[in-house]
C-alpha cells in the first residue's frame, strides 16, 4: 500500500506567482470563504478542481454529489459577487480576485449565474433555516456566482499558523520522509478533548500515522479560537502522543457546518493531502441538531470503495466510563449513561468562563490550562 492517490487521478497546481494581471481592469472581492477556497484550489487540496464550480458543475454537485466528471463532490465552491458588479463582468474575460487591496489571484470567468439559494440550502444543509451557522452565511454572501479556473498569484497571509502550513505536496513529502504508508486523518475545530484522543489513538493501532489537520479557517463565533485551539494542540503533542506517530497541520477552509456532506467533503480533501484513511465519528461537522448522530458516516454509502479512494474510519460516541475506568463506546460499555463523562462544547465553554475546570476525564489538565489562558485573553480584549 501506498499513499493515496489524488482525488480525481491528479494533483492540481494553478500556482503562478508570475501572472500577468496588470492589465485586467475587473475585479471580484473575495470573502474568508474564496479566499481561503482559492488557496485551497491552486494548491491543489481540492483536486480534481481546478477553478470556482461552473453552473454546470455546481447543479451536478447540488443535486448528485458529485461533479459533471462523475467525481464524488459535496460541497460547491462558489464565488460570489454583487450583481452589480457581475453586470461589468463578461464571459470569457479575466478578472482579478482581491481582498483589502492586494490581488491573491485571478479567475477566467466561463460562467456568471444566479443560484437558488433555497435549494441550495435545502440540498446542502437539509434546512433553509437562517439560524443554522452555514446557512446564514450562504444568505449573506452575494447573489450571483461566478464559475472558472483560477490561477492563485499570492497566498493569503496566514502569519501565526505559518509553522503548521503545508500544501498537499507538502504533506505527501513528509509523509513519505517519515516512512508511513498508511495515514489516517482527523479534521478537527474543536480543542482535541479525551473522546477525540480515543478516536485517534485507536485509529493509530492500525495505521502507521496519524495528520491531525485542525481547520483555522472562518467558524462560527462562539467555536474557541483557532490559534488558541492550536496551542492545545501543542500542549497535546508535547505530553501524550508519540513524537514519530502525529504530523500536525493546518486546514485552512472555513467550516461549513454542513454535516454529512462536510464529511465527505473532508475525506476527498484529506485523501488529497496524502491520506489513506480518514475519522469520522459522532455528528462530524454537526451544528445544534441538524442531523442525525451517524448521519455523516451514513452518507458514505452513496459512493463506491473505489470512488472514495480513501479508507473511512467509523467511531461511535466515545466517552469516559467512571465504572469501566477507561475510555469507551456502546459498542464497549455496559454501563449506565450516568456514569459517563459528556459535555457538550457549549457547556464546556460556560464551564471554563465561569472558572470551572472540566473533569480530566473529559480534557487533559494541560488542553484546560491553555482554554482557560485563551477565554481570559479573549475576556480582557473585548
Ligand atoms: S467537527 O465539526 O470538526 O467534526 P469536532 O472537532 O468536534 O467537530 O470533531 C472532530 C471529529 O471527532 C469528528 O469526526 C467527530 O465526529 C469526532 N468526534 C467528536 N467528538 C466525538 C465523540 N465524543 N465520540 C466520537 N467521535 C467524536
Amino acid at each position: 500500500m501506498s499513499l493515496s492517490q489524488p482525488h480525481g487521478g491528479k494533483l492540481i497546481n494553478r500556482w503562478n506567482p508570475d501572472f500577468p494581471y496588470s492589465t485586467i481592469t475587473e475585479s471580484v472581492e473575495l470573502d474568508e470563504i474564496s479566499i481561503s477556497d482559492l488557496d485551497l484550489i491552486g494548491t491543489g487540496a481540492y483536486s480534481p478542481l481546478s477553478g470556482f464550480l461552473t453552473e454546470a458543475d455546481y447543479h451536478s454537485v447540488l443535486t448528485n454529489m458529485r461533479l459533471t466528471t462523475g467525481e464524488p463532490w459535496t460541497i460547491p465552491i462558489t464565488l460570489p459577487t454583487t450583481e452589480e458588479n457581475a453586470a461589468r463582468i463578461t464571459v470569457g474575460s479575466f478578472v482579478k480576485l482581491v481582498k483589502d487591496g492586494e490581488v491573491y489571484g485571478v479567475i477566467e470567468v466561463s460562467d456568471i449565474f444566479t443560484p437558488d439559494k433555497e435549494k441550495e440550502a435545502q440540498l446542502v444543509y437539509q434546512t433553509t433555516e437562517q439560524e443554522h451557522p452555514g446557512v446564514k452565511k450562504l444568505f449573506e454572501r452575494p447573489d450571483v456566482y461566478l464559475g472558472g479556473i483560477i490561477t492563485l498569484i499570492k497566498h493569503r497571509p496566514l502569519d501565526e499558523f505559518s509553522d503548521y502550513r503545508f500544501e498537499p505536496r507538502e504533506t505527501r513529502e513528509k509523509f513519505q520522509a517519515l516512512g508511513w504508508k498508511t495515514v489516517v486523518g482527523f479534521q478537527t475545530r474543536n480543542p482535541v478533548h479525551r473522546a477525540h484522543e480515543y478516536i485517534q489513538k485507536s485509529a493509530l493501532e492500525i495505521v502507521d500515522g496519524l495528520f491531525l489537520n485542525p481547520l483555522v479557517g472562518e467558524t462560527k463565533s462562539d467555536d474557541i479560537p483557532a490559534d488558541v485551539r492550536l496551542k492545545s494542540y501543542e500542549v497535546l503533542l508535547e505530553n501524550y502522543y508519540a513524537k514519530d506517530r502525529v504530523f500536525l497541520g493546518v486546514f485552512t477552509a472555513a467550516m461549513r457546518y454542513a454535516g454529512p456532506r462536510e464529511a465527505v467533503f473532508h475525506a476527498m480533501v484529506r485523501k488529497n493531502f496524502g491520506c489513506t484513511h480518514f475519522i469520522v465519528g459522532r455528528d462530524h461537522a454537526g451544528v445544534g441538531n441538524y442531523y442525525g448522530t451517524y448521519d455523516s458516516q451514513k452518507i458514505f454509502s452513496n459512493f463506491t470503495a473505489e470512488e472514495l479512494g480513501i479508507q473511512l474510519l467509523f467511531f461511535e460516541h466515545s466517552f469516559y466510563c467512571n465504572q469501566c475506568a477507561s475510555m469507551a463506546t456502546p459498542k464497549t460499555c455496559p454501563h449506565d449513561a450516568s456514569d459517563h463523562v459528556i459535555l457538550s462544547g457549549t457547556k464546556v465553554r460556560e464551564m471554563l468562563r465561569n472558572g470551572e475546570q472540566p473533569p480530566a476525564t473529559f480534557s487533559r489538565p494541560e488542553v484546560i490550562n491553555v482554554l482557560i489562558a485563551g477565554l481570559q485573553r479573549e475576556k480582557i480584549e473585548n
